[in-house]
């Protein structure tokens, strides 16, 4: 299974998914690969935010080395499921898909719902974290 995170800057929300998920799939060996990338391209090639790193850390998750990517296309080829954070994610992905095919392979990472973007929000990095690590542990199981 090759599974693709997707936000706006690809430094907050995408990165604690992309981390969280690695390292419970790797803790239960599962093979998966996990990556993320943003939709936009100003963080292109830079750490995550640094708050994203310290509340990953505070739970016991380095995604310190990851760098920052911007979808493009080709990406519909290399992974089996795309995961958007928030609705104008899932739009900004679709617009690149080539194919039924590639629309198929996107949705909301919280399925009903949105993460919100913690980027202006200092305290809403322990809440985003928490949500996307409860969503970690029922995407092992339903994926
Ligand atoms: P993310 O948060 O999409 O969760 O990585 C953001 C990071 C940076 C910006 C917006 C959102 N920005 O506008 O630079």
């Amino acid at each position: 299974m090759r599974i693709l995170m997707v936000c706006l800057g690809n430094i907050c929300r995408s990165p604690l998914a992309h981390g969280v998920l690695a390292h419970i799939a790797a803790t239960n060996e599962l093979g998966w690969t996990v990556h993320s990338a943003g939709t936009g391209d100003w963080h292109v090639g830079q750490s995550p935010d640094r708050r994203a790193v310290a509340v990953a850390k505070k739970y016991g998750i380095d995604i310190s080395r990851q760098r920052a990517r911007h979808f493009i296309s080709d990406f519909f080829d290399e992974y089996d499921r795309i995961f958007v954070m928030d609705r104008q994610n899932m739009k900004d992905v679709l617009r690149l898909a080539k194919r039924e095919e590639d629309r198929d392979k996107v949705s909301l990472f919280l399925e009903e719902d949105i993460v919100p973007d913690p980027y202006y929000d200092e305290d809403m990095f322990e809440p985003v974290y928490k949500m996307i690590e409860k969503r970690c542990h029922d995407l092992i199981k339903t994926l």
